[in-house]
């Protein structure tokens, strides 16, 4: 996907100003910014949830977007919402969104209500939702940020393990530094509509502990905290201080 000089304004209040931004295939990147920063209206328009009309803005067609919140119908039983809008035989609709429950680990719960599943389970279906469109862009707004830290971490393993399986573009906005550094092939810091720092990570996931204090100072100071104090702040300051 590509944007070139893409501005976005309400009324007067320009919140995207000139920005370029190109994403490549299977690439996985990271965009951390402050809140009001433009993270999710940037995020909108990549999910062609926004009018940019007259603007230079390729996406590719198959999209999928996973919000902060599962957003899953509670009256539609779990398999339901994750085959809400597929098209075909009830069987095989049913196939499929089985497979992707599977696939995140959630194959006995297809018969279960929204209500019943705890958030880390809800975000899996949401997750499985968003999969079973086989989307080449997924874009997943603070997906995690509700969850407590431990489901976190086992929503990351399970992200990078579909992601791997998958292969599809991540465009993926969070305020969680440490969160960007674990996930990313490249993070990018969002400050009032532009794109301030740009940080490519080539170490292997799961061996970036060499490279993550250099780079977390680096991320922290972009997003403005004083990078004297970023290697200090313990993880649960740090996430707030954006929250
Ligand atoms: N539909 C809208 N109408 C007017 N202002 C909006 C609208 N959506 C977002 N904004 C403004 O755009 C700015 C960026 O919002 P947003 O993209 O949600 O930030 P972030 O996701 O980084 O927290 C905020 O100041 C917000 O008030
Ligand atoms: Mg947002």
């Amino acid at each position: 996907m590509r944007l070139t000089n893409f501005t976005r304004a309400f009324g007067d209040n320009v919140i995207i100003s000139d920005l370029d931004l190109e994403i490549g295939k299977g690439e996985f990147v990271v965009l951390l910014g402050r809140s009001g920063s433009g993270k999710t209206t940037l995020l909108r328009t990549l999910a062609g949830l926004d009018d940019a009309t007259g603007q230079s803005v390729r996406i590719p067609g198959s999209r999928a977007v996973v919000f902060q919140d599962a957003r899953l119908l509670p009256w539609k039983k779990v398999w339901r919402n994750v085959a809400l809008g597929l098209r075909g035989l009830t069987g095989l609709v049913r196939d499929k969104a089985e497979r992707a429950l599977h696939e995140v680990g959630l194959g006995h719960r297809l018969d279960a209500w929204p209500l019943t599943l705890s958030g880390g389970e809800a975000q899996r279906v949401a997750l499985a939702r968003a999969l079973v469109r086989e989307p080449e862009l997924l874009l997943l707004d603070e997906p995690f940020s509700a969850l407590d830290a431990l489901t976190r971490l086992k929503m990351h393993e399970l992200t990078l393990a579909l992601w791997q399986a998958h292969r599809p573009a991540v465009l993926m906005v969070t305020h969680d530094v440490d969160e960007a550094i674990a996930l990313a092939d490249r993070v990018l810091v969002l400050d009032q509509g532009r794109i301030v720092t740009q940080e490519r990570i080539t170490a292997p996931r799961g061996e970036r502990s060499d490279v993550a204090r250099g780079l977390r100072q680096r991320l922290l100071s972009a997003l403005g905290s004083g990078a004297e104090h970023a290697s200090v702040i313990p993880f649960r300051q740090s996430h707030e201080a954006f929250a």
